[in-house]
């Protein structure tokens, strides 16, 4: 924990806030604690020299945004500054949705809060919900307002309704804060359009291809088919605009302090709504250098670092989730490295577990995973994961070529193998992905699919086969356990958890049918769901399965997460073993076969719980036994085991 949250707690444990000038007063101390970290960090940005004004403007901003801040989320921070990392706890497990593919608006989002609950969830990531292009709009991320909601959704008082109802449930939101970029249509842009040069600056606009070009020797291609190159000529302007993502999401330059600034109060007026988790979009991006990949720049994280601390003065109960979808040993820079450490980001997504775990079903072997997570240094113990198998995006193979070299496979055959597998090239897989943004000129590709259809339940069902069928549910149901269990945050995509399959439909609508994302976005199908209780079909056996391992998860405290994770070498490669370490005798040890046929670790590999006659299963509720001191696994086999 940092110095300011320490003295905070400090504060907090002798008196509680009774009245708003308590509040205020602790505001007051909380600004004080931070202010020459926000100084330092402002500065190493922005030279002193030049940027004096910048700060005084800043300073004054601070109480401003504190003072929007309403009361009830005021006093929530309060709660949360004394409980401590509340969001490592093993009672929260999330989904993610897109509101209008799951309930059509806000207000039938509410009625579904049952829905979740019935499963055990807690937690809600919303998809994009704030007003963007009428054409393309990646979804959302490409965003006109950065605090409004977006018609279709229904109205600011429809959120601020439910986010109550859910602060009510103890349940809590995640929503995006697009950091990198706005649509062409944000008022900044179009100010920026209209020849504003004070807007103009917001962005990296430039009169002509020089400094571009200069940048596109080292940038790379985001999406190289459908978006190629990182500038996009703005005929109303007749200047290049940056644009990273798509053409019509326009990169802000943070190099201007005031950008920071109008973004900070963007920030504040998001989290005021309600929200309990940012999600910071892609901020790898968020700094840009001539000469560079522009991503993961030590500036970006002083820049992180900087929003942070300003959140912790004026609303200290609301976290950062990191989007860094990049290299392992990048992703957990993001927690905040050196002096700066549990000082940026709380929570990030574990990108680097996921894609391995698509690696070990594909290869049914754990070699690379072990390899990389062993290699993984260790998170600060105020940080914790968004443990996930799939979300909106497509999954990268970001993981270092160097483990792969390591265990004796070649790199790009191996990543060729991986995009075969997926996206129906290899007539044995029973995957059913589609390739996201070949790139032929370095061979470079992504995988898109949904979980169920990516493990083979759509096409085991087109062919009718009832093995491949179990084999699929099988599949499904361990990765889960491991998300449930792996130290973080589970997050179930929604439609996972009845076992969508791939939705081909958006090869129909012009706007998304170059994205192949798109095809793991499925509508919610909610005659499914109400049809669960009553019958037995692989739907209603994933959800119950699911709901089953989100309850165990809840009934044991060793899943919050400490740190408290040690893995085991099964001296089998098709084996995944890790322990969920408690003080007392109450640890967790996972097991999981990746192989399609039966498989055995001796006793001795399960250290403890292998000296212990009759180790229990948590999920099966039996004990696990020993056959010639050796404990068998069934293809797709978890185990959570317990000693007691
Ligand atoms: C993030 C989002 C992705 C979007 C991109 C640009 O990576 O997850 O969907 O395309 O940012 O905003």
């Amino acid at each position: 924990m940092n110095q300011a949250k320490l003295h905070q707690i400090n504060i907090l444990e002798n008196q509680g806030p009774r009245k708003p000038e308590d509040l205020d007063m602790l505001f007051e101390q909380r600004l004080a604690t931070n202010l020459t970290i926000i100084k330092d960090l402002f500065f190493s940005l922005y030279p002193e020299a030049s940027h004096m004004g910048s700060f005084k403007k800043l300073l004054q901003e601070l109480p401003v945004l504190y003072k929007q801040r309403p009361e009830p989320l005021k006093l929530q921070d309060i709660a949360r500054l004394k409980q401590g990392d509340w969001y490592q706890s093993e009672q929260i497990v999330g989904m993610q949705l897109y509101v209008d593919l799951f309930s059509k608006d806000l207000k039938g989002l509410e009625d579904k809060l049952g829905y979740f609950e019935k499963l055990g969830v807690n937690f809600i990531h919303l998809m994009p919900i704030t007003p963007r292009p009428k054409g393309e709009n990646d979804g959302g991320y490409a965003v006109n307002s950065y605090h409004k909601v977006d018609k279709r959704y229904g109205t600011k008082s429809a959120l601020l309704r439910l986010t109550k109802k859910m602060r009510d449930k103890n349940m809590y939101l995640m929503l995006d804060f697009v950091a990198n970029h706005t649509s062409n249509e944000f008022p900044w842009a179009e100010k920026a359009m209209a020849g504003n040069f004070k807007y103009q600056e917001y962005y990296h606009i430039y009169p002509d291809r020089t400094i571009p070009d200069e940048f596109e020797k080292t940038l790379p291609e985001i999406f190289p088919l459908t978006s190629p190159g990182n500038f996009t000529f703005n005929s109303k302007m007749q200047k290049w605009v940056m644009t990273v993502f798509n053409q019509y999401q326009w990169d802000l330059n943070y190099s201007n302090p005031e950008v920071f600034i109008a973004m900070l109060g963007n920030l504040l007026k998001l989290a005021n709504l309600g929200v309990d988790v940012v999600r910071l979009d892609a901020l790898a991006f968020m700094w840009k250098k001539l000469g560079t990949l522009s991503q993961n720049l030590p500036e970006a994280h002083s820049l992180i670092s900087l929003f942070k601390m300003c959140l912790q003065v004026i609303a200290p109960g609301v976290v950062f989730l990191a989007e860094a979808v990049v290299a392992p040993h990048e992703i957990i820079k993001y927690f905040g490295l050196g002096t700066m450490k549990g000082n940026e980001c709380e929570i990030a997504y574990n990108a680097t577990l996921m894609a391995l775990l698509w690696d070990a079903i594909a290869t049914k072997k754990t070699a690379l995973l072990y390899k990389n997570l062993q290699n993984l240094p260790k998170k600060p113990k105020e940080a914790t994961w968004v443990n996930y198998l799939r979300c909106h995006d497509d999954i990268g193979l970001g993981f270092d070529d160097r483990y792969i070299h390591e265990i004796g496979w070649d790199a790009k055959k191996h990543r060729k193998f991986l995009l075969d597998y997926y996206c129906q090239n290899i007539d044995w897989s029973p995957a059913k992905g589609e390739v996201f943004m070949y790139n032929p000129k370095n061979g470079d590709g992504r995988i898109t699919g949904s979980c169920a259809s990516l493990l083979g339940l759509e096409k085991a069902l087109e062919q009718k086969n009832k093995a491949q069928i179990n084999q699929a549910i099988d599949k499904i149901i361990m990765l889960h356990g491991i998300v449930m269990s792996y130290g973080g945050i589970p997050l179930i995509y929604a439609g996972d958890e009845i076992g969508t399959l791939n939705d081909y439909t958006y090869l129909k609508d012009n706007t998304k049918k170059e994205d192949s994302r798109w095809i793991n976005r499925p509508r919610q199908d909610w005659e499914i769901v109400e049809r669960l209780d009553a019958k037995k079909n692989y739907h209603s056996r994933i959800f119950f399965a699911l709901q089953q391992l989100i309850n165990l998860r809840k009934q044991n405290p060793v899943f919050s997460d400490h740190n408290n994770l040690i893995l085991f070498d099964g001296h089998n490669p098709h084996v995944f073993i890790y322990e969920r370490t408690s003080d007392d005798d109450g640890g967790v040890l996972v097991i999981s076969n990746f192989s399609e046929s039966p498989q055995a670790v001796t006793k001795i590999s399960l250290g403890p719980y292998g000296s212990i006659a009759n180790p229990k299963d948590l999920i099966s509720g039996r004990t696990a036994k020993f056959v010639d001191d050796k404990l068998e696994l069934k293809p797709y086999q978890l185990y959570w085991l317990s000693k007691a």
